[in-house]
């Protein structure tokens, strides 16, 4: 095997089957020492499959394992950490009562019988932190520290393990567009010190940014290994979806029509009565996708919760079709033609252990559709589901399934079928494709738009800001729970908007 000696990681014929399902079909993978591999593949290509085998998860049904050359079969993570690999997982496994600096110490064999030195750790990790240019205080506690923090921890983590190789499921899924630029500059700066970096992730423009070669699966095979630098976004997207895709939204021209949702001085405040919202005003024209740029945590999710009856408004007015829905129940502002497709499809979108059907149904079910003196009627419900599953292409096809079960892009197809088929006038869209690859993607941007084009009106409101540029017909910027300026998208440019989203300038505020 003098071939792969110079390799990080050779992983070879790899084949895995979880009972009579081929989830990884015999893959070839090699990793060049100090790279940045990334793997590309649709939600379910067996990505985290593969990575889990060679972080020790759970052993191949068959193929090889090499690391700097050398065969290896992992009986659990403690062999492959030793081997010098390292794994942060999309959901971290942190403590929340303790601080970062115990976290990090946390589960260390003492060695040789002599217990963990916590000052001398303390120090290790302060330097660790320094040398890669990460900005933790060592003594905040988890549950204080934002999500992107939190990642850093859990990379400390690897790193004090000394790890070599590190292993980052889908990174970037839980972060801020800031956040996501230092990620990406604290992986780079790994890979400058010599470490090899295997990042999985459906966004193409990270992919584009930072990695070195990026391997594509698609449905448990290997497609193939690129370089990154010879081949283009839209490329790298067909290779994943295994057909053309169309990166690019294709946007007719249109008139808008009259305002469908117009907000007035809108204040709301938090338990600690901080205004969240402050003077907000906002204009919604039938025909058009208004979309919201702005940094995560500037008034958004309390717009969406204000809209949608959740939240209390302590002062303002917020007029819908005429009519005053300020303070509403949210089932009253539903019944009036304003549906939303929520920020968290897990908490607020779907009942995970309900059936699609009955997903489907969930604002719906007392309608005289639906039920008659209380009594659902399942005929009519079973016919109404499959019908949606079928429209917007739920895989797979049956009702029956718990909504749990379902990849993160059929969740949200359930979800855009029940809202979309309500038929509202208002449909809100709060981070629609957050965690999506490109082929789910691209079919959620197209029933917005078709919305649009029906002369409805689409409030989008969206962390990312390429999603924004690409959808909306006007942009609101809202800092600080005020909307800084409104901009027709054809008159502005992602750098203006960036200016605006970081606070504009001084003299126009
Ligand atoms: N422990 C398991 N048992 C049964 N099926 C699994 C298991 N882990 C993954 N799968 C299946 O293998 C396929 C690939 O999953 P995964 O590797 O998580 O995909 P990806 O990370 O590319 O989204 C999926 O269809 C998934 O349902
Ligand atoms: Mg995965």
């Amino acid at each position: 095997m003098e071939e792969n000696k110079n390799l990080a990681v050779f992983m070879k014929g790899i084949t895995k089957k979880f009972g009579d399902f081929t989830a990884n079909k015999n893959i070839d993978l090699d990793i060049k020492r100090g790279e940045i591999h990334s793997l590309l593949g649709e939600n379910g290509a067996g990505k985290s499959t593969l990575m889990n085998m060679l972080y020790g998860m759970y052993p191949p049904t068959s193929g090889e394992i090499y690391i700097n050359g050398e065969k290896k079969e992992f009986k659990d993570p403690n062999d492959a950490i030793k081997a010098g690999l390292g794994m942060v997982h999309q959901h971290f496994m942190l403590i929340e009562p303790f601080t970062i600096v115990e976290n990090i110490i946390l589960g260390m064999e003492p060695v040789n019988g002599v217990k963990v030195d916590i000052k001398k750790a303390r120090e290790e990790v302060i330097e660790l932190a320094n040398r890669y240019g990460f900005k933790i205080d060592p003594d905040a506690k988890i549950e204080d520290i934002s999500v992107g923090t939190q990642q850093k921890v859990e990379i400390l983590k690897v790193l004090y393990r000394g790890a070599d190789i590190l292993i980052f499921d889908e990174p970037t899924a839980v972060l801020t567009p800031q956040e996501i630029d230092e990620l990406i500059e604290i992986i780079t700066n790994l890979s400058k010190e010599g470490k090899s970096v295997i990042i999985i992730t459906h966004k193409l423009k990270e992919i584009k940014k930072m990695a070195d070669r990026c391997t594509i699966i698609r449905r448990g095979q290997k497609i193939d290994t690129v370089n990154v630098k010879d081949v283009s976004e839209s490329e790298l997207a067909d290779m994943m979806v295994g057909r053309t895709v169309h990166l690019e939204v294709n946007k007719k021209p249109q008139a808008v029509g009259k305002t469908i949702l117009n907000i007035e001085n809108l204040v709301v405040k938090d338990i600690r009565d901080i205004s969240k919202l402050n003077d907000f005003n906002l204009d919604v024209k039938a025909g058009e996708i208004h979309g919201i740029a702005g940094v995560d945590g500037n008034g958004q999710s309390e717009l969406i919760e204000a809209l949608t009856g959740l939240k209390h408004i302590d002062s303002g007015k917020i007029t819908f079709k005429d009519k005053d829905i300020t303070n509403k129940t949210p089932r009253e502002i539903i019944d009036s033609g304003l549906n939303s497709i929520p920020e968290d499809r897990q908490v607020r979108g779907l009942v995970l252990d309900f059936t699609v059907a009955e997903n489907m149904i969930l604002k719906s079910y007392n309608k005289e559709q639906f039920s008659h003196n209380g009594i659902l009627k399942s005929k009519e419900i079973r016919s109404h589901s499959s019908k949606l599953v079928d429209d917007y292409d739920v895989r797979p096809r049956n009702i029956d399934y718990y909504a749990g079960s379902l990849s993160g892009g059929n969740q949200q197809k359930v979800i855009l079928a029940r809202e979309i088929s309500a038929d509202p006038d208002l449909l809100i869209a709060a981070q629609p494709t957050r965690g999506l690859d490109v082929g789910a993607i691209e079919y959620i941007r197209n029933f917005l738009i078709e919305q649009r084009d029906k002369g409805k009106a689409v409030l989008l409101i969206s962390f990312e800001l390429d999603e924004i540029m690409a959808l909306s017909d006007r942009i609101s910027v809202i800092f600080d729970g005020k909307i800084l300026k409104t901009f027709d998208a054809n008159d502005t440019d992602e750098r203006e908007i960036g200016l605006y989203m970081a606070g504009g300038n001084d003299e126009e505020k």
